[in-house]
């Protein structure tokens, strides 16, 4: 069949003038002198050695010598595509975002789905949290949902991802297993984290093993804010409900097609839009008014908490349609820069720990990977909007800044821009009040680890809890040490009595009887153990 037309939109076609085909030209050297044999390297004589002066060579050689950029320190793995998102209702109670408000406007996105752990060249099958990362390209600035396909995460504070990846990654001798949880330091640190056992009955469910990237549902995790024209803010939810369903394969079908298909995901996602099949989510929210923050038996800011969809609904607000194949995958996949910091008048932060953190981490690592402070110049990043300011210099700057001002204030205008009055909208941060001391201590309201595991465990069909105690005693059955097994018994048996009974069983070890309370990074360091105890 013909390939689907690939649709345009203002994104991709301030991405044209980047692009180049060269089928019907001549071939050049980077400064554009013609080349006419790029096979033979220049030599003293037919069987002499190699010359210096082969400025042909030289360059051919260079250029493939410095291919390779850092990949990602996690979700290394991943596929992109472009589409558009339209809102289906004005939001303008709950927000003044430009693109959320007007119901004529294609938002153009770009949006990568990645594996957290594996490599960039591991099995796109792997048991694992996936990435669902969407950059709205919007009127008012680059808008980004850095997002997975599970609505909680390992740990409540960002201070703890350094440790929590170094678990998760292969280990650092041999490294091994790639892409998979199935090894002592992974379980070694989710068994000593409690916070983590939420989290970690999503990951051995069949939430881990989707059977397409069509076929997922996205989370924001945090609570962000929404503030609307007047100021006033509400706590928002993000979702991405998938019109295909929520759907996943089983585990030894995953470890069959793994073997067989590594790029499993990324052919499904890719032969879609290809053949105009394009697949599609709507943007849903659950919306929390500012006086409710203490209305729930969690913290709103704890990210090893979801909202049940019972107490707070999930509103369907707009629809995003990915249809359009990168036309190169390191340019646009692998160039692009998500980060939960860009955001637009309309939408702010909380002080969720893990969300703060994450402000710092995505800049910070940007910079290394992609080579320095100019990354924004690269095509696949830039807003749709111009872009203004006094930053400047740098490797590899692009933009030409005329004039001799670049600072302010200053009385010579020249090549400097004007900060918008308040009337001229522009970025104001929402005034929340804090009235407090500094303090390292984690928060009691996040105290509890195990009632949401257990609702979730407990909200499985049959066959679905049977593949949770498969994909547990499969993965704590590689754990060669066997007290971190006989540890992670103890979590389960806090979150069901049944389940660790049955991965018990499976792995030939009892449960132990009163599981000693793992080392609680929780509790602060003048916490009483007592208070952990009686909320579990
Ligand atoms: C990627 C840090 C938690 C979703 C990354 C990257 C870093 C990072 C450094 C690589 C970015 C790059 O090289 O461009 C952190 C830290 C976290 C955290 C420090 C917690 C403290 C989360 C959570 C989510 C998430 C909770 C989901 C809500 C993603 C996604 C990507 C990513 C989707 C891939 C973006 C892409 O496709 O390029 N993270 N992360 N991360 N993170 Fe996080």
């Amino acid at each position: 069949a013909e390939p689907a037309v690939q649709p345009e939109n203002d994104k991709t076609v301030t991405l044209a003038p980047h692009t180049e085909i060269a089928s019907d030209q001549l071939m050049t050297t980077n400064t554009g002198t013609r080349i006419n044999d790029d096979q033979n390297s220049l030599k003293a004589g037919d069987r002499g050695p190699s010359l210096l002066e082969d400025f042909i060579f030289r360059e051919k050689m260079t250029h493939f010598d410095h291919e390779r950029i850092p990949e990602r320190v996690v979700h290394a793995r991943g596929s992109g595509a472009h589409g558009i998102f339209k809102v289906y209702e004005p939001m303008a109670s709950l927000t003044k975002a430009g693109f959320l408000n007007d119901t004529e406007i294609e938002t153009p996105v770009f949006v990568r789905f990645s594996t957290v752990a594996g490599s960039r060249g591991s099995s796109d099958l792997a048991r694992d949290a996936r990435g669902f990362a969407v950059k709205f390209y919007t009127q008012e600035g680059n808008f980004d949902l850095v997002g997975n396909n599970i609505p909680v995460f390992f740990i409540q504070d960002a201070i703890k991802f350094p440790d929590l990846i170094h678990a998760v990654k292969p280990e650092p001798d041999s490294e091994m297993p790639q892409a998979a949880s199935a090894h002592d330091t992974f379980w070694d640190f989710i068994s000593l984290m409690p916070e983590s056992a939420h989290m970690i009955m999503w990951v051995m469910s069949d939430r881990a093993l989707p059977r397409s990237y069509r076929m997922m549902e996205g989370f924001g995790v945090h609570t962000f804010r929404f503030i609307n024209e007047e100021g006033v803010s509400s706590f928002v939810k993000f979702h991405w409900k998938p019109l295909l369903g929520v759907h996943s394969v089983a585990w030894d079908e995953a470890q069959n097609i793994s073997g067989k298909d590594p790029d499993f995901h990324r052919r499904d996602l890719w032969d879609a839009i290809e053949s105009g099949n394009f697949p599609e989510w709507e943007l849903g929210v659950q919306i929390i008014p500012e006086e409710d923050e203490f209305k729930f038996e969690f913290d709103l800011l704890d990210s090893t908490k979801l909202i049940p969809e019972e107490l707070v609904p999930v509103q369907r607000i707009g629809k995003l349609t990915l249809n359009r194949n990168p036309d190169n995958f390191h340019a646009e996949t692998e160039q692009v820069a998500f980060h939960l910091g860009h955001v637009v008048p309309g939408i702010d932060f909380t002080n969720d720990p893990l969300l703060q953190g994450r402000l710092f981490s995505y800049t910070d690592t940007q910079l290394l990977r992609l080579g320095g402070p100019n990354f924004q110049e690269i095509p696949i990043n830039r807003p749709i909007v111009s872009v203004h300011n006094n930053q400047r210099d740098g490797h590899m700057r692009q933009t030409i800044n005329k004039g001799k001002v670049s600072y302010s204030p200053n009385s010579l205008g020249g090549g400097s821009p004007a900060q918008a009055k308040a009337s001229e909208g522009g970025f104001t941060s929402y005034a929340e009040r804090i009235d407090a001391g500094k303090v390292r201590a984690r928060s009691k309201s996040f105290f509890d680890h195990f009632s949401q595991a257990r609702l979730f465990f407990n909200s499985q069909s049959d066959p679905e809890k049977n593949h949770i105690v498969d994909a547990l005693s499969f993965e704590l059955g590689k754990v060669k040490t066997v007290a971190i097994r006989e540890r992670m018994l103890g979590i389960l048996s806090l979150i069901d009595k049944g389940l660790a009974a049955e991965v018990a069983f499976a792995l030939r070890i009892s449960v132990p009887q009163d599981p000693a309370l793992p080392v609680n990074h929780s509790i602060p360091a003048d916490g009483d153990p007592a208070d952990y105890d009686s909320v579990m």
